[in-house]
């Protein structure tokens, strides 16, 4: 039975996982605490907690058990490591909290299911990072093409290709786990970019390898330390909109140096270059059949927000009793597109997608830095 939570903004949020992407959620949510305002933050590693709690004057440090078990707590931020997400969130969901989430949102769509089957049967919200997609950039692109500025889309790209985070992330191992790989720690931002700009996907084929069997980590402080990879490190699928658009997608940890484009969008009347999807803003370009070159779209949309922007929208959206955008549901599809494509490569068949979603409305024009509507 799910406790009486508060109703009213601000929502209280207490965070869970005070890892490397915690700083950018306290920082970010500042403008933000007249709609969700973190109270509490709880760590597997009580010492991790307690250093961002002072650094960011966090109230309340407690462990997870008494952060679950805190009547004052309306909105779970789950930042823990991806193998941890599901756990947690069900967790949360089951003391009678709504849980905003870090991507992926779980390493299979079985278990993304029983998250949201939870959620259904509380009454509660699931909220699902990216929300970059809510930022300037990519708001931007999705208005443009629903503008009709390209005419009627026919095909996308979309590559995120590197050679890992174990050069610069403190404790790099789960990117190369089971829920790590390009795939599902890149992927989301450039999968939910795409399915907010085109709609939900209906078909994928995939190829991927393990380029490198083990890394070798060169951040601090584990310097030297190996890593053996359980997951594949290059990916290339190929995705079937419902919409008949198609994509190209290629996510690798395995390469050095490349000249593909992020992420572009080509239509009957012209083509849409779309800026990192892995922030808020960035260039957005547009070419028109007959155009000279490519030329410069101002943005739209507010692009100076950060992480946490999908918090305080799912606490408003909590509050007017409407759909929150960065949803757990399409986060779930996002999970099922990356799931169905490493299946596609192991079974070399094509995979008809068990999701969908709606595509994400649009974010209201408008609104300045600390604000929502
Ligand atoms: N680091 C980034 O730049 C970045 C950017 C965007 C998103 N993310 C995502 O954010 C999540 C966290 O990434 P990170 O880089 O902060 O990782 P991290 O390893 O730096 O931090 C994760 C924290 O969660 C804690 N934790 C793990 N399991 C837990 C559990 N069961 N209960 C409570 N605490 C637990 C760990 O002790 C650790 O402090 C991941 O899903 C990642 O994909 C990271």
């Amino acid at each position: 039975m799910a406790k009486i939570i508060s109703s009213k903004l601000p929502l209280r949020v207490g965070l869970i996982g005070c890892g490397a992407i915690s700083d950018a959620y306290f920082e970010n949510m500042a403008p933000y605490a007249g709609y969700a305002r973190i109270v509490s933050c709880a760590d597997l590693n009580p010492k991790q907690a307690e250093a961002k709690a002072e650094k960011h004057g966090v109230p309340k440090v407690c462990s997870v058990a008494e952060l679950l078990a805190d009547d004052g707590i309306d909105i779970v931020l789950n930042l823990t490591i991806p193998q941890a997400h599901v756990e947690i969130n069900l967790a949360a969901l089951r003391a009678g909290k709504h849980v905003y989430c870090e991507k992926p949102f779980s390493l299979t769509t079985a278990e993304g299911r029983k998250v949201l089957a939870e959620a259904r049967k509380r009454g509660l919200y699931v909220g699902c990072a990216p929300d970059t997609v809510l930022g300037g950039g990519i708001q931007t692109c999705r208005k443009l093409i629903t503008d009709g500025e390209i005419g009627r889309p026919l095909a996308a790209t979309a590559n995120m290709v590197c050679h890992g985070h174990e050069s610069w992330h403190p404790n790099p191992a789960f990117y190369y786990h089971k829920g790590g790989g390009p795939l599902f720690d890149m992927g989301p931002y450039y999968l939910t970019s795409l399915v907010t700009m085109l709609g939900p996907v209906k078909k994928v084929t995939g190829f991927s390898q393990i380029g490198f069997k083990e890394r070798v980590i060169t951040s601090r402080p584990l310097q030297g330390r190996k890593i053996k990879v359980e997951t594949p490190t290059h990916i290339s699928g190929l995705l079937e909109f419902a919409s008949g658009v198609q994509a190209m997608l290629t996510m690798s940890f395995d390469v050095w140096k490349h000249n593909l484009p992020l992420m572009e969008v080509y239509g009957t009347e012209g083509s849409l270059s779309c800026p990192d999807p892995n922030t808020f803003g960035g260039a957005v370009r547009v070419f028109r059949q007959g155009d000279a070159d490519w030329s410069d779209a101002p943005l739209a949309f507010e692009d100076k927000v950060g992480r946490g922007y999908g918090v305080a929208e799912m606490a408003v959206a909590i509050t007017k009793k409407r759909a929150c955008r960065a949803s757990g549901e399409l986060a779930l599809h996002i999970v099922d597109i990356m799931e169905s494509i490493l299946r596609s490569g192991e079974t070399g068949r094509a995979m008809t997608l068990k999701t969908t979603c709606r595509q994400p409305v649009a974010m209201p024009s408008g609104l300045t830095l600390g604000e929502l509507k």
